[in-house]
C-alpha cells in the first residue's frame, strides 16, 4: 500500500464525544489525549514519518476560560507522561504555532519535550498549538519585510520558494494526507498554505473513537488517489 509520508489531522469531535454520554467537554479532551498517543503509534508501525496534529488553534481561546485551561492542562499532562516512552520510541516531538503565546506551564513543557527528542528520528510528531494557517502566513509576511527591510531579502525574489522558507517548518514536505474526524467539511484554518495538494479524508468518527481501523480506512483510501498536482492524467 502506498503510503503519506506526512499525515495531518484535524482532531475534532472531543466535545460531540463528551455531549453522547452526558459527560463533560474535558472528558472528551482527555479520551482524546489517549486517541492521540493511539494514534501515533499507528501512524508509525506503518511506516509514516511526519504526524501533524491540530491540538490548538488561534481561535479556540474564545472558548470558556475553563475548557481553555482543561486543553492546556492536558497538554502538560500528556507531555509529561507520555515523552518518556515517546523517547524510547524515537519519537521527535516538534511543534508549529505561536508557542510564545501558550501558558507558561504549557510552553516550558513543550519546549522542553522539543529539545530533549531532537535527536530522534522514527517519527516526527508535529503539535500545532496556537497554531493558525493566517497567522503563519502573516508572520512569514512579517519576518520577510523586516528582513527586505535590514538589507538581508531582495524583494523582487520573494517567489513561492523563498516565502515558503519563512514558514513555521520550513524542513517538512508539506502534507500528503489530510483527515479531519467528526464529519465537518471545513480547514478551520489549519495548513492553509501546506495543503494547496494535499488529499482530503473526512470521516464522521469522533476523534477519541478514531482507532486504528478508521485510520487504515483512511491509508486506504489515500493508496487508490490519483494525485496530479495539476498535470495531466
Ligand atoms: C476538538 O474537539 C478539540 C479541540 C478543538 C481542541 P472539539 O472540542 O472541537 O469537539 P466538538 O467539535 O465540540 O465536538
Ligand atoms: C479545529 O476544530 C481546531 C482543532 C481541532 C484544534 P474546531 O472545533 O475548533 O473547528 P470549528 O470551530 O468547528 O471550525
Ligand atoms: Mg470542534
Amino acid at each position: 500500500m502506498k503510503i503519506p509520508r506526512h499525515v495531518a489531522i484535524i482532531m475534532d469531535g472531543n466535545g460531540r464525544w463528551a455531549e453522547q454520554r452526558g459527560l463533560p467537554r474535558s472528558a472528551g479532551h482527555r479520551a482524546g489525549a489517549d486517541a492521540v498517543s493511539r494514534g501515533l503509534a499507528i501512524a508509525q508501525e506503518f511506516g509514516v514519518e511526519i504526524l501533524t496534529l491540530y491540538a490548538f488553534s488561534t481561535e479556540n481561546w474564545k472558548r470558556p476560560a475553563a475548557e481553555v485551561g482543561a486543553l492546556m492542562g492536558l497538554l502538560v499532562e500528556f507531555l509529561t507522561a507520555k515523552m518518556p516512552e515517546m523517547h524510547r520510541n524515537g519519537v521527535r516531538l516538534r511543534t508549529v504555532g505561536r508557542s510564545s503565546g501558550l501558558p507558561e506551564a504549557a510552553r516550558t513543557a513543550l519546549l522542553n519535550a522539543v529539545s530533549a527528542s531532537a535527536g530522534n528520528g522514527t517519527i516526527t510528531l508535529n503539535l500545532a498549538l496556537n497554531y493558525g494557517g493566517r497567522a503563519e502566513i502573516a508572520d512569514a509576511a512579517s519576518r520577510i519585510a523586516a528582513d527586505a527591510a535590514a538589507g538581508k531579502l531582495d524583494p523582487g525574489k520573494v517567489d513561492e520558494a523563498v516565502f515558503a522558507k519563512y514558514l513555521y517548518a520550513p524542513d517538512l514536505p508539506d502534507p500528503d494526507l489530510l483527515i479531519r474526524t467528526s464529519g465537518e467539511m471545513r480547514l478551520s484554518n489549519f495548513l492553509l498554505w501546506e495543503s494547496a495538494y494535499t488529499e482530503l479524508y473526512v470521516t464522521d468518527c469522533l476523534w477519541p473513537d478514531f482507532d486504528r481501523a478508521e485510520f487504515e480506512k483512511a491509508l486506504a483510501s489515500y493508496a487508490g488517489r490519483d494525485r496530479r498536482f495539476g498535470n495531466h492524467a
